[in-house]
């Protein structure tokens, strides 16, 4: 595996297998690996000749009072396993070769899109991305990216993006992964105390126990909403940030329960603030 830091190295690196005609697949991540960035680097060399991941803990992303100094490192763990996972070349730039000096440029996808979920409680959070995705893939040049549904607004977001800037690579969706008992995988779950690991478990039980009551026929968002919110209740030092229920493809928010439904939410259990979402066909 090459491991390259410079935005010019990285250029020569793609353009000489672009040259051998190779497809080239891309995960892009902020690092500290777990099994949900591993299922999006297997299926990106699934269906294209070379992968390209990118390490990049990006603080455009990040609001004044979130972790981006606390956030998870793990450079060598990484390593290990991109190479076990066969992976071509590890993108692993500075700050500074990302955001030199002078930057002034940012991408914002406006709307509604952006100004629900996890848009109203971290205002910028996705300027931040669509900047730093969109100067990833004009340095890639990938057929093929591919992103975790846990983050099913991001993956919206990016989506409209794509779209709307004539982005010429196409977006793969991929499932949540989970632990074995539901916890939905997430660099942050490292965060979590003993005892805050297993209260978490409340999330996922919230959203399973919602799908059931759907299954069974119940088709009022606010009776699913508040449902959710009783069970995590339960758990009394977590403090809710959003519980809502909209449609998977607008993120407009829906009152009755019908098409392809996205239940979202974002909870802080002790230090971390989780999010986990469940879309349903209804
Ligand atoms: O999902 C993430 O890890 C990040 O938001 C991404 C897409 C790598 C952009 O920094």
């Amino acid at each position: 595996m090459k491991i390259i830091g410079s935005v010019k190295e990285l250029r020569q690196a793609i353009k000489a297998e672009k040259l051998q005609a190779k497809s080239v697949g891309f995960v892009p991540t902020m690092g500290f690996l777990h099994e949900g960035h591993l299922s999006l680097v297997r299926a990106a060399k699934e269906n294209n000749d070379i992968v390209v991941v990118s390490i990049f803990v990006n603080p455009t992303q990040f609001g004044e009072n979130e972790d981006l100094d606390a956030y998870p490192r793990d450079l060598e763990g990484d390593q290990a396993k991109l190479v076990g996972e066969g992976v071509d070349i590890l993108f692993y730039p500075t700050v500074e070769e990302m955001y030199p000096q002078g930057y002034s440029t940012y991408v914002d996808v406006e709307g509604d899109m952006t100004g629900v979920l996890c848009g109203s409680s971290r205002p910028g959070h996705f300027r931040g991305v669509a900047t730093v995705v969109t100067k990833l893939f004009n340095m890639v040049a990938p057929d093929r990216a591919y992103f975790g549904q846990k983050d099913a607004q991001q993956v919206s977001v990016i989506e409209r993006m794509v779209k709307d800037l004539n982005m010429d690579l196409e977006i793969v969706p991929c499932p949540i992964h989970r632990e074995a008992d539901g916890l939905a995988m997430s660099s942050r779950n490292t965060y979590l105390s003993e005892k805050e690991r297993k209260d978490a478990l409340v999330l996922s039980a919230s959203l399973f126990e919602a799908k059931d009551k759907i299954l069974a026929g119940e088709t009022s968002a606010e009776k699913i909403i508040s449902g959710i919110v009783d069970k995590i209740s339960t758990v009394d030092y977590a403090i809710i940030d959003y519980v809502e229920i909209v449609d998977a493809l607008s993120l407009e928010r829906i009152d009755t329960l019908k098409g392809t439904i996205l239940i979202a939410l974002a909870v802080k259990v002790g230090k971390p603030r989780l999010i986990d979402n469940l879309r349903l066909e209804v």
